[in-house]
């Protein structure tokens, strides 16, 4: 008997994945590089059609036609290689699916080569971390739509679920679908930034215990801020450390890592004129913590502002912080949704967005209640600008105003770093300025460089001689 689909690389998400599709009735063959992780493996299988195999060539026959096969290996050269290995095994319309973080300018090189041979390719974004590769991550497939139909019946099933529908839409061709994932981790990371930005607030401003910022995380999981995030880190903030009984967030060293879609995304936006601060300055602010021993000797040596210890009422202040933090997420949310729109544009894409947000609403890491209006905002207005103009979220940022720029600018009076906070409230007020500064910009182009300028009044562009 053949198997139904074939498996490539089974570290934690591929392994997780290979038991997914066994899980809802295919037949998965497995493979990878090295034969340690295959015999991890199959010493777990327990009975499920799971099938091992050593050798690239017998994967590639062991599966029906057309062959379906995911690749979950780690981005970059690897995944070359893999295509490499498997093309000369593969006939005419077999179909490769890459699943990992790949870059989406490298999966539209991959999807025109494999074109030219009539291979199928689809570049597969995919989140949810390793619960979600084995319970139901959000899926996004980018590629050729015929192509994506034949393998649909076993995305669809695999992915998470939400009322009924599954977080799997096709997403346009080429590499939309790694495009849209690698945007969804620029707002994972914003959003991650502003929980951590709240967090120091609750602990340096209002002196919360550990376990008292776990309760109010978990109240605030349980209202318009529900999201993953908010729900883990209500969970980290309880965990103990089992060597000293210690909170174990106190013995975690603040040095951030990054794999990359994060500066990916800011990169992108950079090159394209699209205005993503929030997601940079959470990238940015990775890239701070990770100077630790630079940041250790310049508390030596800099010091912050005097005399700012007053008492803040808690409760009040608690919930300045929720709104805050709310309205941080929904800039960060429009700056990522805006970033889909206008690539969208540029790249002739036609990125769905009201589907975008219905497919994030389960199985990935940004999934968040409030994605249940962001999606019926763009279905109410297909052209919507930007989010916080849609009446739902220009209502709640009007309200919530308050709440951010009490607790930036208290914070920035006590000496403490807001990078995404204030990045949302600057954000939120160059969007709503209808006369900028720009206009003295344009006037010191000119002055110095002859670049020009447009007038309020008269059509045209105009230079002035300033000497
Ligand atoms: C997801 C995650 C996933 C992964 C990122 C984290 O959506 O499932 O985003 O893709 O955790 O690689 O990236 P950093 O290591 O850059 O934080």
């Amino acid at each position: 008997m053949l198997n139904t689909i074939g498996v490539i690389g089974l570290g934690v998400m591929g392994r997780n994945i290979a038991l997914n599709m066994a899980g809802k009735g295919e037949r998965v063959a497995v493979y990878n590089y090295t034969r340690d992780l295959t015999d991890q493996l199959v010493v777990k299988l327990e009975g499920q059609s799971i099938y091992p195999y050593y050798e690239v060539q017998d994967f590639v026959q062991s599966l029906e036609t057309p062959r379906k096969i995911f690749l979950m290996v780690t981005a970059g050269k690897p995944i070359d290689s893999v295509i490499q290995a498997l093309t000369p095994h593969l006939e005419l319309g077999d179909i490769i699916m890459d699943g990992g973080n790949s870059h989406y300018e490298d999966t539209e090189r991959r999807y025109d080569a494999l074109k030219s041979k009539r291979i199928g390719y689809l570049g597969i974004g995919i989140s949810g971390g390793e619960v979600g590769a084995l319970k139901g991550p959000s899926i996004m497939p980018g590629g050729d739509q015929d192509v994506y139909e034949k393998t649909a019946s076993i995305l669809t099933k695999i992915a998470a679920q939400v009322n009924g529908d599954p977080c799997c839409t096709y997403i346009v061709p080429k590499g939309a679908g790694h495009f849209v994932k690698m945007v969804h981790n620029g707002i994972e990371y914003a959003d991650m930034q502003l929980i951590a930005e709240a967090y120091t607030f609750l602990r340096e401003k209002l002196q919360i215990p550990v376990e008292e910022m776990a309760d109010i995380f978990e109240t605030w999981n349980q209202g318009e801020l529900k999201s993953y995030l908010i729900e883990i880190t209500a969970e980290i903030l309880r965990k103990k450390d089992e060597v000293t009984g210690l909170p174990l967030i106190d013995v975690i060293l603040d040095k951030a890592g990054q794999k990359g879609t994060g500066k990916w995304t800011s990169i992108q936006a950079i090159d394209n004129g699209i205005p993503a601060s929030i997601i940079t300055e959470s990238l940015f602010a990775r890239y701070i913590s990770a100077l630790k021993e630079e940041r250790v000797q310049a508390n030596t040596i800099l010091t912050g502002p005097k005399n700012v210890q007053q008492t803040l009422d808690k409760n009040e202040w608690i919930d300045y912080i929720r709104q805050a933090l709310y309205m941080g997420k929904v800039c960060a949310y429009a700056q990522g949704f805006t970033q889909y729109k206008m690539t969208s544009e540029l790249f002739g894409w036609d990125l769905p967005l009201k589907d975008i947000a219905l497919i994030f609403r389960g199985g990935c890491i940004i999934r968040a209640e409030f994605l249940n209006v962001i999606s019926e905002s763009y279905q109410e207005q297909p052209d919507l600008t930007n989010l916080l103009i849609s009446p739902y979220f220009a209502e709640k940022v009007t309200d919530y105003q308050i709440g951010l720029r009490k607790v930036v600018s208290e914070g920035i009076n006590s000496g403490i770093s807001f990078p995404c906070l204030s990045a949302s409230l600057t954000y939120y007020d160059s969007y709503r300025t209808s006369i900028s500064n720009a206009n003295l910009l344009q006037a010191q182009r000119d002055y110095f460089g002859a670049h020009t300028y447009e007038r309020r009044d008269i059509a045209g562009v105009f230079h002035t001689n300033w000497l």
